[in-house]
């Protein structure tokens, strides 16, 4: 089983997207795979057709110990789900030592997928903390602009204090370039420094700017249901398989 937290602190670099997309091309290769949502927007719960408004149990019930995550796993057609809601925001207050572990502690004895992918929130709280903890690899999403790329060096020091404080096992699986546009040279320039700092650590498949990638949330669709042979559809499959070939060394 691999666990893969989708991380990165900046927002509306791609997480979500990516998270529910290769979560659907996994399943479309084979995988059976499970999307937790860790944030309290919910918004991959959201597109993946889950209304957060509706979901009496989320993983914060889960973490906070109030049910068992068998429970209240959605099967959305051979996808699994444990959803968000925004009750998420009150870990924070929860009076318990060690937080960070909650969720790992929760899950423990989880068992049967062979993916396991979690959507982080926009932060490198509590909640991060927490998916960064169960999880054996970190996938980065990197929207290649000139300043996320800037604000990333906080991510790389957090994961160098999770390795060394929270959990030994977290590797960087890879950096994704997102929302990539070829007619805008910063995006090449981004990519050229990412390859020249980070060496080897970026996918070979680029997530190209597309509008059918905005537009399926909206429906709750991925995008391999609401548009199968979009840009947005092929880059994923290509970028799902990528993922498959790269095992990090566990
Ligand atoms: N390849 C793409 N082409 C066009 N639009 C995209 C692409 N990827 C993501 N988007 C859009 O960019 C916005 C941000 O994407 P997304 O929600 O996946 O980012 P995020 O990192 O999860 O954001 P947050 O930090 O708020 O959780 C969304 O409106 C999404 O539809
Ligand atoms: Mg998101």
């Amino acid at each position: 089983m691999r666990t893969i937290a989708i991380s990165n602190n900046k927002g509306g670099v791609g997480k979500t997207t990516s998270t529910v997309n290769i979560a659907a091309a996994l399943q479309i290769l084979g995988y059976k795979v499970l999307v937790i949502d860790i944030d309290h927007q919910a918004q991959s719960s959201y597109h993946l057709g889950i209304d957060p408004n509706k979901v009496k149990y989320s993983v914060y019930d889960v973490m906070s110990g109030e049910v068992e995550y068998k429970s209240i796993i959605v099967d959305r057609n051979g996808l699994f789900v444990l959803p968000a809601n925004t009750s998420l925001r009150n870990i924070e207050f929860l009076p318990v030592p060690a937080k960070e572990f909650l969720l790992r502690e929760a899950l423990e004895g989880l068992d049967g997928y062979d993916y396991v992918l979690i959507d982080c929130p926009p932060s490198l709280g509590v909640l991060t903390l927490n998916a960064l903890s169960f999880s054996n690899e970190v996938i980065i999403p990197l929207q290649v602009q000139f300043l996320p790329f800037h604000g990333m060096y906080n991510l790389f020091e957090a994961l160098d204090m999770v390795k060394k404080r929270l959990n030994r096992h977290i590797q960087v699986c890879g950096i994704i370039g997102t929302m990539f546009n070829a007619k805008k040279d910063i995006n090449r320039e981004v990519l050229e420094e990412t390859e020249r700092r980070l060496p080897g650590k970026l996918f070979t498949t680029l997530i190209r700017e597309h509008t059918a990638l905005q537009e399926a949330p909206s429906w709750g669709k991925t995008i391999f249901e609401y548009k199968p042979d979009s840009l947005g559809a092929k880059d994923y499959m290509n970028l799902a398989k990528e993922i498959v070939a790269r095992k990090t060394n566990q």
